[in-house]
């Protein structure tokens, strides 16, 4: 048994769509949530940079006593995931890579469209899934250009993303695709939004969220870490930004809380 917190890390308000995942299948576990804020987004950053945010952050949830760490960002997982296992070897360490497989597996069309950061689709690692499950499989790569920052500003239901979404999604309705997988994860924020401009086009929208929770259930019991039946959970939320970003990001985690009441 083992009542310490998960800790989960995101470049901002995007890791809170696993965080989610986490609660809603892990309610024993405590959580603690380290949205940077400060160099958010980190989708067009150098991959070095985003390397070093991401050791930060750890470091600071390592600090903060955590026993296992998601990195619930798809960016950060593709520039730095090898480098914090190997830093932090004895904990167990969660990155983030979009669903290609399922989808793959599932497509009948053969033709996906993987919509993600500009870092992320450009990444040895996404390139290496893609070969490795889609070699009979198209996989459109699309930037979500501007999604990550209507999210942050909190502005995912306005009519600026409806048109954002618009502009991202719209072309991808004549390509013959039946899978769009959200590859960031701030685009979960977007879902409805993206469900109601491929609504009756037979497309499914996919995201890794509950996978990677199960993944981290798995590895709490293989490492006998498990938090104690009816422990009290405790949700923190920590930021490299001011304590106004860091008031957001737990307001909205608790409004994700309500919603699934
Ligand atoms: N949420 C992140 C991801 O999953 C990154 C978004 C960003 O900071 O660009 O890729």
């Amino acid at each position: 048994m083992d009542n310490r917190a998960i800790g989960v890390y995101d470049s901002g308000f995007g890791g809170l769509s696993v965080w989610r995942e986490l609660r809603r299948l892990l309610p024993d576990e405590s959580l603690t949530y380290l949205g940077d804020g400060k160099n958010c987004p980190y989708g067009g950053r150098p991959k070095e940079d985003i390397a070093r945010f991401a050791q930060e952050a750890v470091e600071r949830l390592v600090a903060e006593g955590v026993k296992l760490v998601v990195v619930g960002c798809n960016t950060a997982t593709t520039a730095a995931v090898e480098l914090l296992r190997e830093r932090w070897s004895q904990m167990p360490i969660v990155g983030l890579e979009p669903a290609v497989k399922p989808a793959c597996l599932e497509s009948k069309t053969r033709r996906i469209a993987v919509l993600a950061t500009e870092h992320s689709l450009r990444s040895d690692m996404f390139l290496a899934t893609a070969s490795r499950y889609a070699s009979d499989v198209e996989v459109l790569k699309v930037v979500g250009d501007g999604f990550v920052e209507l999210v942050e500003r909190g502005a995912e239901r306005s009519a600026e993303a409806m048109e954002a979404v618009r502009r991202v999604v719209g072309p991808l309705l004549e390509q013959r695709i039946d899978k769009i997988v959200l590859g960031c994860t701030h685009y979960p924020f977007l879902r409805p939004l993206i469900e109601e401009v491929v609504a009756g086009q037979g497309i499914d929208v996919i995201d890794s969220g509950e996978a990677v929770a199960r993944r981290v259930k798995w590895l709490l019991e293989r490492y006998d870490i498990v938090a104690e039946v009816g422990h009290r959970a405790d949700y923190r939320f920590l930021s490299f930004a001011d304590e106004h970003y860091r008031q957001r990001l737990m307001c909205r985690a608790l409004s994700m809380i309500e919603c699934d009441k």
